[in-house]
């Protein structure tokens, strides 16, 4: 019998899949504190989790039986990847489930911020008749910048091109035909950066992208860019960015994903004027959330009952 644990808030139709799957004993208790769960994987062979959960060499010290993680989503930066490979613990993620939640909601948190709706709304819910504060500005015949043109990107590229937007991506690793034939031109990353009205992240935290939104880089930009980042928090130098708000060379950010969440209250960005926030909800929506933990089940259980692993972020721990 292989114990699969669930430490966090997953669809029940993933608890469903496990719980039908003979040989596999589920426990899914929802959200845990952190002591709970240290002690409760000691005897679990698999684990499905979402970005809540933080799989360190803490905890794989304390899960030796641990043979397989299914990041319920896309992000794997809360799995210490080394360690789970050190560990022969294969991590997979389910890519594909969450694309389309997090493009409308990206397109959504640009259109939000360049129409002032946060703000207007809560205006006229203090009783104030503010217009003239909240003029904004239009979508059609602006440029959107692309940095990251994979799932996520290609998704929000098509839908900003339905608003007669211009569309140019960076992407370094992205095959040219993948973005020709949605009509993007792979650019430059400064030539991006100079030339966007607005510019929306969609990459992973590496050595190059870990806060490459910073001073430097945000003086190349126009006048009065806005920045949307759905991605990563730590894309984004955050007392750089809020700088430049306060100077007006970026006129607006809207932000879904901080380098720490929650974020402390004194975070630099946090109640900025122009700032529009959320609280990393851009892969909330019922249809993702079903579809990221029904695939993250089915690779447990393909895993642990057939030795059968796909979507595998630690590629190193199969040839190990
Ligand atoms: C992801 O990486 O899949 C998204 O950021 C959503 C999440 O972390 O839950």
């Amino acid at each position: 019998m292989f114990n699969v644990l669930v430490p966090d808030n997953v669809h029940q139709n993933a608890i469903d899949i496990l719980e039908a799957s003979a040989g596999i004993s589920v426990s899914a208790p929802g959200k845990m504190e952190r002591a709970d769960l240290l002690e409760a994987v000691a005897d679990a062979q698999g684990l499905i989790i979402r970005s809540g959960v933080t799989a360190d060499a803490e905890l794989f010290a304390v899960a030796p039986q641990l043979k397989a993680i299914a990041r319920a989503g896309v992000g794997v930066d809360n799995v210490d990847l080394a360690a789970a490979t050190a560990q022969g613990t294969v991590v997979m993620n389910t890519p594909g489930g969450n694309t389309i939640s997090t493009a409308e909601h990206t397109l959504g948190l640009m259109i939000a911020l360049s129409r002032h709706i946060a703000p207007g709304h809560q205006s006229l819910a203090e009783g104030r008749w503010e217009r003239k504060a909240f003029t904004g500005v239009e979508l059609k015949g602006k440029t959107l910048g692309i940095i990251g043109l994979g799932r996520i990107g290609q998704a929000i590229a098509t839908r900003a091109q339905a608003f007669e937007m211009t569309v140019i991506a960076h992407d370094p690793y992205l095959p040219p035909a993948v973005a020709d034939a949605i009509n993007v031109p792979l650019l430059a990353l400064d030539e991006v950066f100079a030339r966007s009205d607005f510019l929306t992240l969609h990459a992973m935290i590496t050595d190059e992208t870990r806060g490459m939104i910073k001073a430097d880089t945000i003086a190349t930009m126009k006048e009065g860019v806005r920045i949307i980042n759905a991605a990563r928090g730590a894309l984004i130098h955050s007392a750089d960015l809020a700088a430049a708000l306060k100077s007006g060379k970026v006129a607006g950010a809207a932000l879904d994903v901080y380098e720490q969440e929650p974020p402390p209250a004194d975070h630099p960005l946090i109640g900025l004027p122009n700032v529009l926030h959320t609280p990393h909800l851009a892969a909330s929506t019922s249809d993702a959330q079903i579809t990221v933990a029904v695939e993250a089940a089915q690779l447990i259980v393909n895993f642990l009952l057939g030795g059968k692993a796909a979507n595998v972020c630690n590629p190193a721990v199969i040839s190990s």
